[in-house]
């Protein structure tokens, strides 16, 4: 038993990624780029300011979206081990999120079942064998069940099986973890994208660094600035645009995610496009996960962003950059840490986001009606088309 468990805890944490091939749909995208194929044109777009500033408009996406759907929570490289757990509060819900001794993940409550104490109160990774509430000290194990209940006679009649810590539904599939607060919510969509997971190696990847930004927008100004590559070659005109070619993109949709690939400057140089490497090195895909989250896909490192709306003026971005593996040398090191200033505090801090609130605060003047959706900005449109479809 001991030695099965021993594999186990081998195969989730220590074996390389699985990567190597892309996905047919990964494919096709990358051979539409190298055909040169253009955007199906489209015309021009009026999105109504008041998407992103309208309170009514904000609680009807709360409860049709946000109570509903599954929300991405984290990379599953926030948490390697087992029995650790961290606290999570960007979507206004007190959680846990666990990885109990089985390796199994699990998204609970952060409420004590004694007197509704927050249990775990930084958002740091804690050991969780046991979770002691500070209060009283009833104790819970990594999977939530209560294991412990301090003078125990001061509660007759009283079963610890009936009172584990309350549970939502959750999944962790091609290395993402995925909670929803609908027990009904269907998550085919989320399983959907595991094939295109699993050629990036997800799941066997390294978190380097996190951080959780601030952004004075409503949450669809950060999804927009991520489903278009229109602003590329201007907005990133200091960081990032030497390495992509103006308007050579390509898309397509994973159910209700988009998956998009941009060309970088040297996409026409012959490689062998049966070696994933060498594609990843001249195309960047990136994925707009349904409804919260963005994917983005350098040759060696990923990003994820995690958009969490606050207010309707308001929202937090957390960005977790993952590595192959743990930086071994101060070489190394160097080098992830100068990839993670450049996207995390350079462009995305720095540019998108500064953007989003820009945009956010001229929408917010109330001066212009309607917001204007070119053929590069297709991604926008369709994205608040379905938003709007199920509101
Ligand atoms: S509130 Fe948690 S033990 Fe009392
Ligand atoms: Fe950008």
């Amino acid at each position: 038993m001991r030695r099965r468990r021993r594999e186990r805890t081998l195969y989730r944490m220590d074996v390389p990624a699985r990567t190597s091939r892309p996905s047919a749909g990964q494919r096709a995208l990358a051979e539409r780029i190298v055909r040169g194929e253009a955007l199906a044109p489209r015309g021009v777009v009026e999105l109504d300011s008041s998407v992103y500033i309208d309170p009514l408009r904000f609680e009807r996406e709360k409860r049709a979206v946000f109570d509903k759907l599954p929300l991405l929570l984290a990379p599953s490289a926030l948490l390697p081990e087992r029995n650790s757990a961290v606290a999570h509060e960007g979507y206004g819900v007190p959680l846990i999120i666990s990885r109990d001794n089985d390796g199994q993940i699990h998204v609970m409550a952060n409420v004590c079942r004694h007197r509704g104490t927050r249990l775990i109160e930084s958002n740091e990774i804690v050991s969780a064998k046991r979770i002691v509430c500070p209060y009283h000290a009833w104790t819970y194990g990594s999977d939530g069940s209560l294991l412990a209940i301090p003078r125990a006679e001061c509660f007759p009649g009283l079963d610890k099986a009936d009172r584990p810590l309350n549970h939502f539904t959750a999944f962790e599939s091609g290395g993402f973890i995925w909670f929803a607060r609908d027990h009904d919510a269907d998550f085919g969509n989320v399983f959907a994208l595991s094939e295109d997971m699993d050629a990036f190696g997800m799941s066997g990847l390294h978190l380097y660094r996190r951080r959780t930004h601030e952004v004075a927008s409503n949450w669809k100004q950060v999804m927009d600035a991520f489903l278009e590559s229109y602003h590329v070659q201007r907005l990133h005109a200091e960081t990032i645009a030497p390495f992509f070619t103006d308007g050579i993109s390509a898309a397509d949709y994973i159910g209700p995610h988009q998956r998009a690939v941009v060309g970088r400057a040297d996409y026409l140089s012959e490689i062998d496009r049966e070696d994933w490497a060498a594609v990843r090195r001249v195309l960047t895909y990136t994925y707009a996960f349904f409804p919260t989250s963005i994917l983005i896909v350098s040759p060696d490192y990923i990003n994820l962003l995690v958009v969490m709306p606050q207010t309707v003026g308001t929202c937090l971005v957390e960005d977790f950059m993952l590595i192959p593996e743990p930086p071994r040398t101060p070489e190394a090191e160097a080098h992830w840490e100068r990839s993670w200033t450049l996207l995390d505090a350079g462009t995305f801090a720095g540019e998108d986001f500064r953007a989003a609130a820009l945009c956010q605060r001229g929408i917010e003047s109330g001066l212009v009606k309607s917001v204007t959706i070119g053929a590069l900005e297709q991604g926008i449109a369709a994205f608040h088309e379905r938003l709007a479809a199920i509101l």
